[in-house]
């Protein structure tokens, strides 16, 4: 089974019995993508846009990649400070993903739909990344995966920034789930350097905003 099978299971529908129904992600996408059942979300993602932008990085014509980006609400908040930005992204699943995403972005992001594991193995030199966003993403994933995908990220890619809006307390976490939560511990070594931080607005207590900036 590779990376992509492994993974995109947890994202799709169950029926009351717990079995899948492979609806390639469409109620999942409905519920977390640009019009998200949840206001808080829309909230989480003007909050990372005004982060980045209070650190004065939304500059003209940069490269920014959001990893499992889904609906692309966190770019389309960015997208309304600097429309001259060029924005990227992968997910699971496109169509669910585009169905859930407002029509500017479906016209301006370039969209992989590939597990972020899979991408960032064979990346090569896809986009000169100056911005990688992982909001809510990779507390979904295996710390294993999550292991492998920061030592590509530090040796292969280096995107000049990194920000992660992630889950940064074991409070909060939760295995015995369709999509579980975890807590990772996000090395960097000495590769990047934690240039600001803070907690989120909503359940700050286990949630922040990380901007990691690379060091050589
Ligand atoms: C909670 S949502 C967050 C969506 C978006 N980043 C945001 O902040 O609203 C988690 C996203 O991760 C995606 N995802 C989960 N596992 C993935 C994987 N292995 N590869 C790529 N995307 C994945 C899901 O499909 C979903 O869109």
């Amino acid at each position: 089974m590779n990376d992509y099978e492994k993974y995109k299971g947890n994202f799709l529908k169950r029926n009351y019995m717990g079995e899948l129904i492979n609806d390639n992600g469409l109620e999942y996408q409905s519920r977390v993508g640009h019009w998200p059942e949840a206001e808080q979300l829309t909230d989480n993602s003007i909050e990372l846009a005004n982060f980045l932008n209070s650190n004065n990085l939304l500059q003209d014509d940069i490269n920014i990649f959001e990893i499992g980006s889904g609906g692309c609400r966190n770019l389309f908040y960015i997208n309304k400070i600097n429309e001259n930005i060029n924005f990227f992204a992968n997910d699971l699943n496109k169509e669910s993903s585009f169905k859930a995403m407002h029509q500017i972005m479906k016209d301006k992001v370039t969209f992989y739909e590939e597990d972020t594991l899979s991408l960032i193995k064979n990346f090569n030199s896809r986009v000169n990344i100056n911005i990688l966003i992982s909001s809510d993403h990779l507390m979904h994933l295996p710390e294993i995966a999550v292991v492998e995908i920061l030592e590509y990220l530090k040796t292969e890619i280096k995107p000049k920034y990194i920000l992660l809006r992630e889950l940064f307390s074991d409070l909060g976490q939760s295995f015995n789930r369709t999509w579980p939560k975890i807590h990772h511990q996000y090395d960097f070594g000495n590769v990047y350097k934690l240039i600001d931080s803070k907690k989120c607005q909503n359940n700050g207590e286990q949630y922040s905003l990380k901007l990691y900036k690379l060091e050589n």
